[in-house]
This record gives structure tokens, sequence and C-alpha cells, in this order.
């Protein structure tokens, strides 16, 4: 039998009865009546029965089939037979099975069964946990949010760019920020590609994006934090204001949940998800108006003080109450909760041109206006207790002509997790990161 002839489990089901077909995959479970046994064979896209009769089929491929244990690796040929009683109403009468890979007799995990394990036990046992098709089914539509964030970007004229991870400084606050040894030098893991992106722009790429590892050396054990997450960044030069930025999140968010029900319908059932299309505009609210929404519920922040995770779930829940949305930008953050690089209002400094995307009463999006003027970019890096020597090579590059531009960066992780209905961002990450966890 040859592997290169094989066809995924699901395609048994289309084909006519005595359709020779090689199939192969995990043994997930099996039955053993005496001169009848079963195999349910799964394979990345679903399961089918292999049964084995006695007189049907050699010896030899029985005492084959005794030998097995559950997730053993094995390559069946065979022919397809009608069966209502089979699931799916088609098996296969197995000629030869071959073992391709021996399973333990004693599972870290059971791949089948109901009762769902502790987040730890899966996390140290991801490769078995990752064979539940519904944890499976996690990833692949993650793959498809991915692609079409891709095809997003490239259908409006975005270039694809790849920063340094390795870099000489913190972009987005020293506190954060993960040393490590560089030969004899101290650098650190990139918490974002800010820098190098808006470089891009200043060289004149008008339009960016890159879908990339962050890492933030956070202490925080809260389910929507991880020390590495990946994060969906874009530049734009050119721009007005803030404003067109907010626009293309928008655009971006609708095309997912527009794509994805149609990509993922299987998984989406799965997982008991119904995903639909969010309205436009979504609200935009002041950070000025929301610490007064926020009062009315007495619940009080100090007047420009970033909101905590209660208040922001709080703001989520009035905003779907008063506008019907899941979706709200936060705008106009207080200078003293953003970053150096954040252009200020003219008319009030002490506000930004900035803005948060909260969904589902989470923080998914930071974006903003830059400020692209060299003078008034050092006098803000010096205004928040940073030495503009270290910082030369980024600000150097505001000397020799940079547009007006800004940009967002997107928390991948949590974008799935709250699409998903995932109580932990763990859970829509492969192998995550956090202060406990380096493996596996
Ligand atoms: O708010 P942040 O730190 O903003 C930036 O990195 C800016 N450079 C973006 C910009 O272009 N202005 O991070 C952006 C997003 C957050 O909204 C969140 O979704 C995600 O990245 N994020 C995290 N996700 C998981 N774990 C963490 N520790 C995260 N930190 C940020």
């Amino acid at each position: 039998m040859k592997l290169s002839e094989r066809i995924y489990t699901k395609d048994v089901f289309e084909c006519e009865a005595s359709t020779p077909v090689v199939v192969a995959g995990f043994v997930r479970e099996l039955r053993d009546f005496g001169k009848l046994k079963f195999i349910i064979l799964a394979d990345r896209e679903g399961e089918v029965q292999i049964t084995a009769k006695t007189g049907e089929v050699d010896e030899e491929l029985l005492n084959v089939i005794d030998s097995l244990g559950k997730e053993c690796v094995v390559a069946v040929k065979g022919n397809v037979r009608n069966n209502e009683k089979a699931p799916g109403g088609k098996e296969i009468v197995p000629e030869e099975i071959k073992i391709l890979g021996i399973a333990e007799s004693i599972l870290p995990l059971e791949v089948r069964s109901k009762a769902r394990a502790e987040l730890p036990t899966r996390l140290d046992n991801r490769f078995l946990d990752l064979r539940k098709p519904e944890v499976r089914a996690v990833f692949k539509i993650r793959s498809e949010i991915a692609n079409t964030i891709r095809e997003f970007f490239y259908n409006h004229g975005f270039y694809e760019i790849h920063t340094p991870k390795i870099v000489a400084s913190a972009t987005e606050s020293g506190a954060n920020v993960f040393p490590i040894l560089y030969f004899e030098k101290e650098a650190f893991l990139a918490q974002s590609p800010q820098f190098y992106k808006q470089a891009c722009i200043i060289a004149g790429f008008e339009k960016v994006f890159e879908i990339a590892p962050a890492f933030r050396a956070e202490k925080h054990h809260t389910t929507r934090h991880l020390t590495e997450y990946t994060s969906v960044d874009t530049e734009i030069g050119f721009i007005e204001s803030y404003e067109d930025i907010m626009q293309v999140v928008e655009k971006l968010i609708v095309e997912i949940f527009s794509r994805i029900p149609e990509l993922c319908e299987k998984e989406l059932k799965l997982l008991g998800v119904e995903l639909a299309k969010p309205k436009t505009p979504f609200p935009r609210i002041t950070m000025r108006e929301a610490y007064k929404l926020l009062e009315n519920q007495g619940y009080s922040v100090s007047y420009g003080d970033e909101l905590d995770t209660e208040g922001e779930k709080l703001l989520g829940k009035i905003v779907k109450e008063k506008f019907n949305s899941d979706f709200v930008f936060l705008t106009e953050f207080p200078w003293k909760t953003r970053p150096f690089y954040t252009y200020r209002k003219e008319t009030e400094p002490e506000w930004t041109c900035s803005f948060d995307l909260i969904y589902k009463g989470v923080e998914i999006v930071t974006g903003g206006q830059r400020e692209h003027r060299y003078g008034i970019l050092v006098k803000q890096c010096i205004e928040k207790g940073m030495n503009p020597e270290a910082l030369e090579f980024y600000l150097r590059m505001f000397r020799y002509g940079a547009p007006p531009h800004g940009g967002f960066g997107l928390g991948m992780d949590r974008l799935v997790m709250l699409m998903l209905n995932l109580s932990n961002i763990r859970e829509a990450v492969l192998f995550p990161r956090d202060p406990e966890r380096l493996e596996p």
C-alpha cells in the first residue's frame, strides 16, 4: 500500500461501495466483540469505521488489530462498504493494516473523553490535546483568520514586512521588556515592531503590515495576558487623522466576521459559536465621555487614568445596552497613559489622537496617529523621562522628512479567544508562554 494513494476519512463517505481506498491516521477507538472487531480511525478531517469480521478478513490481520492500542498510527487499505449501522453509513473492510507509529498503552490525556482535563494538564500534553477535533477547530479558525487578515492587507495595497525581534531598546514602556544577553551587550526581545513599522513609512512604503510575535515581561496571571503573543501590526502614511486608522480597523474586523462563518462553518458549529457581522460604524467614545458613563454607573476612574479590567468590562456592558454593539472605539486617551511617540491634540495637549478598540469588554487593538515632527518628538521623549540619546537611532529618522502617519497593533490571541468565547487566552495559542510556562 502506498501512502501517496491515501485519501482523508471524510472522502470515504463520497465513495461508492466496493471502492478500494487507503486511509491513515490515529486509532481513536477500538472495540472487540470476539469475532467482530472495530477500529475508529481518525485523521485531521474526521473519522471512519474499519470493520474486521472473522471469515471476512485474514487471520493475520485480526492479530494486527489485537496488537493495536489507542492512538497508534496506522495506514489501512481496504474496500468501502455501505452499512446503515456504521457512523455516516459507510465503513472500510480492511485488506491490509500497516502500523506506522506505536503509542504507549497508558496515555497522559484521553483524546476521546467527554470530560475535559484541567488546562495545565491539557497544555502539558498539548500534542494529544490538539488531537481533539474541538481543540483543533480553534486553530483551523485561527489559521483562516490569519489568512483573511493577510489577504485583506494585500488587497488594500499594504506591503508585508518582517522586522527584528532582537532590539536595542524598549518601544512601549521600559518596565515590561525581556532583557537578553547579546554577546557582550544587553539587548531586548521586541515588545512591538513600532519603531520599524514607522521607519518603513518614513522610507516611503506608504502602507505596511506585519503578523509576528511580540514579547512582554508582564508578570500578571490573567486570562488575557501572555508573555509572547501574536501581534497584527500596521502603519499607514499620509493620513489626515487617527480616524483614517480606525476606519481600517473597522473594515478589517468586518472582513474577518464576514469571511470566517463561510470558511469555518463546521468548526464554528463544533464549538457552538455563532458569528454575526458587526454593524458599522462602531460607536466612538472619548475617554472623557467614558469616565462619565462609568461614573453614572457608580464606577469612578480618576480623570486622566487608564481603565482597569473591570472598567473596560463595565464599559463593554454599557455600550452593548446603549448601542447594541460588541465593539467600541475608545478615543482621545490621556497623554499620561500613552507612549512618547503618540500625537497629541493641538488644542488640548493633555489628550491624544489615539484609540483602543474594545471587543466584548476587552481591549484588542491599540492605535493612533504618531508624532512625526522631530522637535516635538524629542520634547515628548524628555517629558516621558526618557533619554533621547539612547533613542537616537529612532529619533534621527524624523530629521530627514517624515510624513504624517499612524497605525495600530491588534492582539491576534485576544481576538481569537473572544470570537470563540474561550475562557482563557491560552486556549487560543498552540504553545502559550506565561510567567510559569516555558514548555512545551
Ligand atoms: O496596547 P499595546 O501595548 O500597543 C502597542 O504595542 C502599540 N505599538 C500598537 C500601536 O500600533 N500603537 O498592544 C497592542 C495589542 C493590545 O490591544 C492587545 O490586544 C495585545 O496587543 N497585547 C497583548 N496580548 C496578549 N498578552 C499581552 N501581554 C499583550 N499585550 C498587548
